[in-house]
């Protein structure tokens, strides 16, 4: 496993707000970060062909010319995955929700075969919408849900209202705070987790019994 952090830019868009929120929690980690835009990875959506139903694990579409493995690669090898979206239709755009849709390939795998284990997924998510109780819910929940099937721990996602041109994120410093904070927090979090879950020495000395 990297020590480091895969953050997914999600919108189609380029330049945006997506775009500029992923760059500024790069820049807040503490350790290596990397950006991937996953709309230009050219992933094709999934059809249901059932594949992974008697192959766990693998998907009918991997191979040239399709993203989808690429960038789960990326969730694998890093410790913290971030996801960069905004919200269309209150849902995930086409491009990003087709990704997810593939991680279905993991969803027979046995809990101790799940290709991402002990590894984090959070998102920091963005809408236009000034309110709206439940403008991130159904993303959220996806996201949620692709987490587990790979085997991931979920931490809660950092929901930005009221966002809609391509530069209105570049303009707000305040926000770009709040993303800041949050990507360092979410690196810190991850590690105090590590370390409130070390071994203690009584059962590091149980198992070299
Ligand atoms: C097809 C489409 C659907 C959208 N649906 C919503 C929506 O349901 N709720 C909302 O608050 N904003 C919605 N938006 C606005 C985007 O979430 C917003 O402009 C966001 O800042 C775009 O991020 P980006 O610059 O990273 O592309 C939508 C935008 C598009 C293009």
């Amino acid at each position: 496993m990297e020590p480091s952090v895969f953050i997914a830019a999600c919108s189609p868009r380029r330049g945006g707000n997506s775009d500029c929120a992923a760059e500024a929690a790069r820049m807040a980690l503490p350790v290596p970060a990397f950006v991937r835009r996953v709309a230009d990875a050219g992933v094709r959506p999934c059809a249901s062909c059932g594949h992974c139903l008697s192959h766990p694990g693998e998907c009918a579409l991997d191979g040239p010319g399709d993203g989808a493995a690429a960038i789960f690669g990326h969730v694998v090898r890093t410790r913290l995955t971030l996801i960069v979206s905004p919200v269309y239709f209150y849902h995930l755009p086409a491009q990003a929700k087709a990704w997810v849709d593939r991680s279905q390939c993991f969803w027979a795998l046995p809990p101790s075969g799940k290709p991402a284990a002990g590894r984090v997924l959070s998102a920091i998510l963005i809408g236009a919408r000034e309110r709206g109780e439940h403008l991130f819910d159904g993303a959220e929940r996806s996201l949620r849900c692709m987490a587990r099937v790979m085997g991931m721990d979920w931490h809660p996602a950092l929901r930005l209202y009221g966002f809609d041109g391509p530069g209105a994120l570049r303009d707000d410093s305040a926000a770009q705070g709040r993303i800041r904070s949050f990507a360092a927090a979410a690196w810190h979090m991850l590690e105090g987790r590590e370390v409130r879950h070390a071994p203690s020495r009584a059962e590091t000395a149980g198992m070299a019994r």
